[in-house]
């Protein structure tokens, strides 16, 4: 993996390491389509929530002898001519840049949860990289600018940098330095929880990016997603600040569904659902008809995801066993941004 910032002179003299912890986070209201594909620019802006039993760990260490950078997923190298490499290595030219140095890096990561399918691995990946960088740089970078930099990488990434309900603003500026992330609420303050139903561990086909940047060019229905944007973002907030339940959770799935149809209306339509996954989307609704706490999202991959109140975990967990294509339920709350921990 050879970086740009490969000939600066100014190199690292000795090792810098550190270890950060990331974990995905959930759009509520989401994200599809760029606005600037170069800057990594998202159409519209979004609100999450940061999740906690799932995780990223990086490890990253700028080291004077080596000859290029190497980032390792889950023990295993990424090829240098690999998207995730490409990616990862033009985040680091940018914390190299912002340094003044051209070391290589060695970057190791490992998710807790099931990589590309759907769970957001990248977002916790790129938010652990750039906090990790960070700290072994020595750049002491606000929590904008480290969310600036997580959005280069990923543009769900840029939430991940903060914890509990999140926004990640379209905002206005050509060069995106305001198209960065700033939190609603805490964790601590509403702790809903999420029980996630795998219903494939493959990665995904098509990509979040490539998926987004065909929708936007061929779907008839794409000048709509991002006007109705603003409308479900006030909701979202409205009900966050409110600890309203019921309409966070209709906003959710309506902004949900719609993402799915917009994509579906691409062409070639994208359909990211398995049988299970609408069989899920029934049982969750069911289960709020009678009067249970609980919603369901879905990302660019075919697993659901229930938020609920955690009474009602236990129900939506016998609700998610029953059906055949689930393959495995993992269970978490809501948690921390992304932070050093060596
Ligand atoms: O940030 P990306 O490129 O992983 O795209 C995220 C797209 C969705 O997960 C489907 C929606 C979102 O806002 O996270």
């Amino acid at each position: 993996m050879r970086s740009s910032a490969g000939t600066n002179t100014r190199n690292v003299v000795a090792v810098k390491q550190a270890t950060a912890l990331a974990h995905p986070n959930i759009a509520l209201v989401k994200y599809w389509g760029k606005r600037d594909g170069a800057l990594n620019l998202p159409a519209v802006g979004s609100i999450s929530i940061t999740l906690d039993t799932l995780q990223t760990t990086t490890r990253l260490q700028f080291d004077p002898t080596l000859k290029r950078d190497r980032f390792t997923l889950d023990g295993v190298d990424a090829a240098d001519d690999s998207e995730s490499a490409r990616r990862v290595v033009q985040c680091l030219d940018r914390l190299r840049e912002l340094a003044g140095v051209g070391t290589y890096a060695d970057v190791q990561s490992e998710n807790n949860f099931p990589t590309a399918a759907g769970l957001a691995s990248s977002a916790s990946g790129f938010a652990a990289i750039v906090v990790a960088a960070d700290k072994a740089l020595g750049l002491n970078l606000d929590r904008n600018k480290l969310s600036e930099l997580a959005r280069r990488g990923s543009g769900s990434a840029a939430r991940s940098i903060l914890g509990g309900f999140v926004e990640l603003h379209h905002g206005k500026k050509p060069d995106g330095s305001d198209c960065v992330a700033s939190a609603l609420r805490d964790a601590a303050d509403w702790p809903l929880a999420v029980t996630v139903g795998v219903i494939s561990r493959k990665t995904k086909k098509i990509s979040s990016t490539s998926g987004m940047e065909a929708t936007r060019k061929t779907s008839p229905w794409y000048a709509g997603w991002v006007e109705g944007a603003e409308s479900d973002l006030a909701i979202a907030r409205d009900a966050i600040a409110a600890r309203d339940f019921e309409k966070l959770a209709t906003v959710s799935e309506h902004s949900c569904l719609k993402m799915h149809a917009l994509a579906l209306s691409a062409r070639p339509g994208l359909l990211y659902w398995y049988g299970a996954t609408v069989e899920g989307i029934h049982r969750v609704r069911e289960l709020r008809a009678a009067g249970h706490a609980v919603f369901f999202t879905i990302d660019a991959g075919p697993q659901l995801k229930v938020v609920s109140e955690k009474s009602a975990v236990e129900v939506v967990n016998d609700a998610l066993g029953e059906i055949a294509g689930v393959q495995d339920i993992l269970h978490t709350g809501l948690g921390d941004g992304a932070r050093v921990i060596a």
